[in-house]
């Protein structure tokens, strides 16, 4: 059945207030070191570009992508790395930013991939965690949303690579 966006789950100002708390509350927590935000590709790119303004002390900025998702709403559960770091994270505060946290095998691969390159610490910033769809145990450090289990598109989110640039998030719907 063909789908298309549906009504508005979280608006622009949403987001905005919410990626502004979050900024701050990196910002704070790393008060003492420039922490490396990772970016994961490709749809985190439009959270990214947000949070990492919503920061006001120094921070680097780097991005690896993955895929996971063919064409289909639900993960295939294979995890293949798209493109690397540009840079050692060795003795760094990473902090992993995603789009949306499901099943967790993303960021639980992410995780003991970047873990195997010794940086400092590793953290996680997801601006979505869809939170009962969980498969692997996972510690998440900053959350912007805790949201059902629904497949939602805009604000970097794709059903098969469309509708990323849509400024607020909705839900998807059958049309
Ligand atoms: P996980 O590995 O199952 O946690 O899946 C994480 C990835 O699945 C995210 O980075 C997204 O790319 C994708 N994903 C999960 N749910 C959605 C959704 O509702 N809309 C768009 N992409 C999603
Ligand atoms: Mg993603």
């Amino acid at each position: 059945m063909p789908q298309r966006p549906g009504g508005v789950l979280i608006s622009r100002e949403e987001i905005a207030a919410r990626v502004g708390e979050l900024g701050r509350a990196i910002s704070r927590e790393h008060a003492d070191s420039i922490p490396l935000l990772v970016g994961v590709l490709k749809g985190a790119a439009v959270f990214m570009a947000d949070l990492i303004r919503a920061i006001p002390t120094p921070i680097a900025v780097d991005f690896m992508g993955v895929s996971s998702y063919g064409v289909a709403t639900r993960s295939s559960g294979a995890v293949r790395l798209t493109a690397d770091l540009s840079m050692s994270i060795e003795g760094r505060d990473v902090i992993l930013v995603e789009d949306i946290v499901d099943s967790g095998r993303t960021i639980h691969y992410l995780r003991r991939n970047l873990e195997t390159r010794h940086p400092r610490n590793i953290e996680v910033c997801t601006l979505l965690d869809k939170i009962e769809r969980r498969q692997v145990e996972l510690s998440l450090d900053y959350v912007g949303f805790v949201i059902p289990d629904r497949f939602v598109v805009g604000y970097g989110f794709d059903l098969a690579g469309q509708y990323r640039g849509l400024p607020e998030i909705h839900v998807l719907e059958e049309s």
